[in-house]
């Protein structure tokens, strides 16, 4: 005989009958209960069948260098990962031909590259596009970005963590577009690209093999424009990169003017 049941287990089975009366369920079956017979446990792989997987989908391969840069501008989005963004305008990413040979990696923003999210667009911008053309070539020619990618407060050097949150972005538009030639402009580009902690004078002059690409060190434009006797080493450096891209100066160029 089995078990009756007890009153709260009647009291709801009979809520639960009359709701499904209301639902038009009118046919219950129940099985006799045998209480001699075990339930056999059974191992869930069995008892439960997994539910057939959906195929794993990989993400797509971007073989497209301008959707490979907007999905790695999408992954930075607004982004809050460093003290940086506090004081920010505009995120100033990079600019240029995705097909460039030639990248060029400043140190960060200034006050116009907040304002416009352009870099190298300032003064310092000026003197980079006149060494760009002294090269026999154009800006819309080159990639331009910096190692961070928000303006620093009052233009202070980039400290080493906000460097390091925002490199990894660097890096992947640096394997994005594949430069020949990457020129470091200065020491916090030299430093954070090349991950040593030396002199410039020890750093420039020399080639240096870099996520398969060559890179180079110069000075920094802003450096350039504060010492201008100092452009002239910086052209040998230029130089140095037209040798090594094939590039023909224009004709009677001595220096880059401001
Ligand atoms: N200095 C930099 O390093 N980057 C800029 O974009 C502008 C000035």
């Amino acid at each position: 005989m089995p078990k009756p049941l007890d009153p709260q287990t009647r009291k709801h089975l009979a809520a639960r009958v009359k709701y499904y009366k209301e639902m038009g369920i009118h046919d219950f079956y129940r099985q006799p209960i045998d209480p001699s017979v075990e339930l056999a446990v059974q191992p869930v792989a069995e008892a439960v069948p997994a539910k057939p997987q959906a195929p794993v989908t990989l993400p797509p391969v971007i073989d497209d260098k301008p959707s490979a840069l907007k999905l790695i501008r999408e992954d930075i989005g607004d982004c809050t990962r460093c003290r940086l963004h506090k004081g920010r305008t505009n995120l100033v990413f990079g600019v240029g031909n995705v097909n460039a040979d030639l990248r060029f990696v400043g140190e960060g923003p200034g006050a116009d590259e907040d304002a416009q999210g352009e870099p190298f667009v300032g003064r310092a911008g000026q003197l980079l596009n006149n060494m760009i053309s002294a090269m026999g070539i154009k800006r819309e020619d080159v990639y331009i970005a910096n190692v961070v990618k928000c303006r620093p407060p009052s233009n202070r050097t980039p400290e080493k963590d906000e460097c390091d949150t925002c490199s990894p972005f660097l890096m992947r538009q640096i394997d994005v577009i594949k430069p020949k030639v990457i020129v470091a402009l200065g020491a916090v580009a030299a430093k954070n690209l090349l991950a040593v902690n030396d002199s410039m004078a020890n750093l420039r002059g020399r080639w240096y093999d870099f996520r398969n690409s060559k890179l180079l060190v110069t000075y920094h434009p802003a450096y350039l424009l504060r010492d201008p006797r100092q452009k002239k080493e910086a052209w040998k450096d230029l130089q140095m990169v037209m040798k090594f891209l094939g590039l023909n100066p224009p004709a009677a160029k001595s220096t880059p003017e401001e």
